[in-house]
């Protein structure tokens, strides 16, 4: 896949996801692939601000590479200062999101807002695309409450953005409700510019055949990344090999105690397993565990999760 200047192996993209795709969440899905990985986003009013917590979301390891590292913000002005800040941390690209459905977002005119003002979404883009060296792309849906996407993709061919991510749900759909691959498959038909496809993707075979149907220079996967990081290498290996295989048991629990260890070295062990709760429900349904029998939300030790990872998985170090 070809991304501005970049070569990337991997044609599965990691989606950013708030409050999941943290630096350590990346150095873990680091080493299962070479894909594009993404940090959550970013708001651009508080960077701007130097808060010290947003600044920590931008942090990239040397090992993250290529990583996108996305902003969410609504003015043009302060988007590129937060672009320029932004660069300083080395990302490969910069990515604009025009896609977040949450109301506070939309309320700011952010994220999924900038959807319904396309003419001042490409100003943005043209803007901070002209205020970085960095690559500038933009992650957005088809539309705010219809398709719009070839209309939109089209008015941003001009904008110096280097790729687009297009979600095939609409703004007030959410995160559910059908997807609609076909328009993806338009907007990558009609647009002149380097589109990767998200949305809905449940899993390798799925994300294989979303590539496929949509004729898209890569797929973005973002929950059915949860507790499976490997995934954009095991859909590769589907689409390279015609075969793949998932995480084996020992690997799951070297995996969950690197990441635990990277959350707790970088907050702290109790907001560090704090964080690693919601990972672990996933890491432990991946291993086939029934963890509804396992004490997942007390966990606050690495010593409670050996425990923990013994009982359920049956695995010890
Ligand atoms: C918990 C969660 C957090 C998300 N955070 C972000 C985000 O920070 N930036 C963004 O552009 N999209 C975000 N998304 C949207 C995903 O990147 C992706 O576009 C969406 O989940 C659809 O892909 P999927 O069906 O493969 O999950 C988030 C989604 C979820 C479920």
């Amino acid at each position: 896949m070809r991304l501005g200047n970049l070569l990337i192996d991997n044609p599965f993209v990691q989606a950013p996801m708030a409050g999941w795709t943290d630096a350590p969440f990346r150095t873990v899905a680091r080493r299962f692939h070479d894909g594009l990985l993404y940090t959550e986003m970013v708001s651009a009013e508080a960077l701007c601000r130097g808060n010290r917590r947003t600044l920590d979301y931008c942090r990239i390891d040397e090992r993250h590479h290529p990583v996108a590292l996305q902003l969410v913000g609504h003015d043009a002005g302060r988007l590129a200062e937060a672009a320029r800040i932004a660069a300083r941390f080395r990302p490969d690209f910069i990515d604009l999101n025009a896609g977040c459905p949450d109301l506070k977002m939309i309320m700011q005119g952010s994220g999924g807002a900038l959807l319904r003002k396309p003419e001042k979404l490409a100003a943005i883009v043209s803007k901070v695309a002209g205020s970085v060296r960095t690559p500038v792309s933009v992650k957005l849906r088809l539309g705010w409450g219809r398709d719009d996407s070839v209309r939109i993709g089209k008015m941003l061919e001009g904008t110096g953005a280097a790729f687009l991510t297009f979600n095939c749900y609409m703004v007030t759909q959410g995160h559910s409700g059908p997807g609609d691959r076909e328009a993806l498959r338009r907007v990558v038909e009609e647009v002149d510019l380097p589109v990767i496809a998200n949305g809905g993707v449940r899993d390798e075979e799925d994300a294989v055949a979303m590539l496929k149907f949509t004729g898209a220079g890569g797929v973005m996967m973002g929950r059915s990344t949860r507790g499976r990081p490997d995934r954009p290498k095991t859909a590769c290996d589907l689409l390279n090999e015609g075969t793949f295989k998932g995480m084996d048991i020992e690997t799951l629990g070297k995996t969950v105690r690197e990441h635990a260890r990277l959350e707790c070295g970088m907050f702290g062990e109790e907001r560090g397993m704090g964080r690693m709760r919601k990972h672990l429900h996933w890491y432990l349904k991946a291993g086939g565990a029934d963890n509804r029998k396992l004490p997942v939300d007390r966990l606050s030790t690495m010593e409670g999760l050996d425990r923990l990872l013994e009982r359920a998985l049956g695995h010890s170090r």
